[in-house]
């Protein structure tokens, strides 16, 4: 997997979130509250916002455009049906946050009927 500089841990003295462009994507790069950091797709599912430029409030960050809210943990919208924002792996060298070149493969649901023949 290729990993791209994103950021540096410098970045978040004053800073829970920020976001950066990688090959033309919006990722946010969020720093938790273990200290540790996770990449996640920021642009809005609607329409391509920013949503770190929105309101946070806890995980849940609510798209500047049109209001919609999504997880940013789990990245999951949560009041509209729309995909879920994709997960970047994310690695620290140094005082260097790199983040892959391309999503992750995107998580099973935890569907019960994926189980009815176990
Ligand atoms: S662009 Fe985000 S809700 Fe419309």
């Amino acid at each position: 997997m290729d990993y791209i500089k994103a950021a540096n841990i410098n970045d978040f003295k004053n800073n829970r979130i920020i976001s950066v462009t990688i090959l033309g994507r919006k990722v946010g790069i969020i720093k938790g509250p273990d200290a540790g950091f996770y990449a996640i797709e920021v642009g809005c599912k609607h329409q391509g916002a920013d949503i770190t430029r929105g309101h946070i409030s806890g995980n849940v960050a609510t798209c500047p455009r049109h209001g919609w809210k999504f997880d940013l943990v789990t990245g999951e919208c949560l009041n509209q049906n729309a995909s879920r924002l994709k997960k970047y792996d994310l690695k620290i060298e140094g005082d260097v946050i790199l983040i892959s070149s391309k999503p992750l493969p995107e998580e099973e649901e935890d569907d019960p009927l994926l189980h009815f023949f176990d």
